[in-house]
């Protein structure tokens, strides 16, 4: 195992959130933006599925591919030298514990260190299995974006005493099954203290409030580089969008006689 990986052993980020430093992690698709981000010092990488929306023009993330993961993964992995590139498993790539795994293997060979799925104690055999096999695993519970459809929105989870114990369950049987790290999505707030108290391993929240050891944006949100959509709980830093814009529109006008 190289030290990038080892840095996302069990072992390693229980440490980690003992230190009580929070984590960052934003995602990149691409060499010039994970190679920015590294600069930035950002923890770690996530090649997100959700490349789907903000960059391949999907309408949801169950459109993605793993060939189209795979690109992206190497890309954003030509980019760093040290910081550890975690690549989603694209919806339908692992249905079943031994596809699972290789999908994960296909993911590690384009670039990254680890991989995340989607889903609490029914993902248990796929989690453990890519543990098994040796490859570090992030979780992700509370809003599944891949589960869209059959949900009908992006709806907050943990609303109720019983729907936050059920995420608590979720949480402690995938850090049992060997998740290094979970991402907790539109979790309110309540509910991630809850989850985050209840396992060793740290919490990355989106839309989940700031009791969570760390936190994960989309690249494009944070920055303005998707103006057409920008979830409520984040604030863009940022304007990207409007830059490119507005640089195009110079250049246009540069050109007349
Ligand atoms: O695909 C993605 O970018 C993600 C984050 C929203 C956590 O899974």
């Amino acid at each position: 195992m190289s030290q990038t990986s080892d840095s996302l052993s069990q072992a390693a980020t229980r440490r980690r959130k003992a230190s009580g430093e929070p984590i960052s992690v934003l995602t990149a698709y691409d060499y010039p933006t994970a190679k920015l981000l590294e600069e930035a010092g950002i923890d770690w990488l996530l090649v997100g599925d959700s490349l789907g929306m903000v960059v391949l023009g999907y309408p949801d993330t169950t459109h993605v591919t793993l060939a189209e993961m795979i690109h992206h993964t190497a890309a954003a992995a030509r980019g760093t030298t040290r910081t550890p590139i975690i690549a989603d498993l694209p919806f339908q790539s692992y249905t079943s514990p031994s596809q699972a795994v290789n999908s994960a293997n296909a993911l590690l060979k384009a670039g990254a260190h680890a991989v995340k799925l989607e889903g609490g104690i029914k993902m248990v055999p796929q989690i453990s299995a890519i543990t098994e096999a040796g490859i570090p695993i992030m979780g992700h519970i509370g809003m599944l974006p891949q589960s869209v459809l059959l949900e009908g929105g992006y709806k907050k989870k943990g609303r109720t005493p019983d729907d936050a114990q059920r995420l608590v369950n979720d949480a402690k049987a995938i850090e049992s099954a060997g998740v290094f790290a979970m991402v907790l999505e539109l979790v309110i707030p309540e509910a991630s203290g809850q989850i985050r108290r209840a396992v060793q391993v740290p919490t990355i929240g989106i839309g989940s409030g700031l009791d969570c050891d760390g936190q994960v944006l989309v690249t494009s949100d944070l920055v303005g580089g998707f103006p057409w959509f920008t979830p409520k709980f984040v604030t863009p830093t940022a304007n990207v969008g409007e830059r490119i814009r507005d640089a195009a529109r110079e250049f246009r006008e540069s050109l007349k006689k």
